[in-house]
């Protein structure tokens, strides 16, 4: 049985994620989704927040479990008994970035091998940066993203932007 796993800051998981999850489930027997906790940029979405998007995101199937880590990628890979790392290539402008990634990943683990999947056409322009930009600008992000994960976003900023509205009153 393969397992492979798929990391990522996953703020928030899109429809982009879930079509290179399908992609390795089509390979893999079993995809461990690792979402970091503290990806260097703030994140929008509490790692709990994140996780339960994700959960809600995709159809339930004990073939996938979503999980978190801290620390090194490898080390969470090598608890969690794989030596598969999944990726997601969009455009040639991702590869410089992921290919550097993955070759400093070999030399922390020689034994981890990253597999590059391709995402579909229709998600080459999609990035969860993208999608929180949209929503904070008032805009709709039903075909990028899950009904689940767009409901929180349209939360997040609402609140936000009752926050704000409240500093501008002081
Ligand atoms: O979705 P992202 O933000 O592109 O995911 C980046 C991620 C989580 C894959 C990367 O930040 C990562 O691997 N973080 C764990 C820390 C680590 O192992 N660093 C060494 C990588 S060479």
């Amino acid at each position: 049985m393969t397992t492979a796993v798929y990391p990522g800051s996953f703020d928030p998981f899109t429809n982009g994620h879930r079509d290179i999850l399908e992609r390795a489930l089509r390979i893999f027997d079993r995809v461990i989704i690792a979402v970091v906790r503290n990806p260097g940029k703030k994140p929008l979405f509490s790692i709990k927040e994140r996780v339960e998007i994700i959960k809600k995101s995709i159809p339930p199937t004990d073939r996938v479990k979503v999980d978190s880590f801290t620390g090194l990628l490898v080390d969470f890979m090598r608890n969690a008994n794989s030596n598969i790392m999944v990726k997601g290539l969009r455009a040639v402008s991702d590869f410089e970035f992921e290919f550097q990634m993955a070759l400093m990943n070999r030399k922390l683990s020689p034994d981890v091998e990253t597999v590059f999947l391709m995402t579909s056409s229709e998600y080459a322009f999609l990035s969860s940066s993208r999608v929180r930009e949209i929503v904070s600008l008032g805009g709709k992000v039903s075909c990028l993203v899950s009904p689940y994960a767009e409901v929180k976003l349209m939360e997040k900023f609402k609140h936000d932007s009752a926050l704000s509205e409240n500093v501008d009153k002081e």
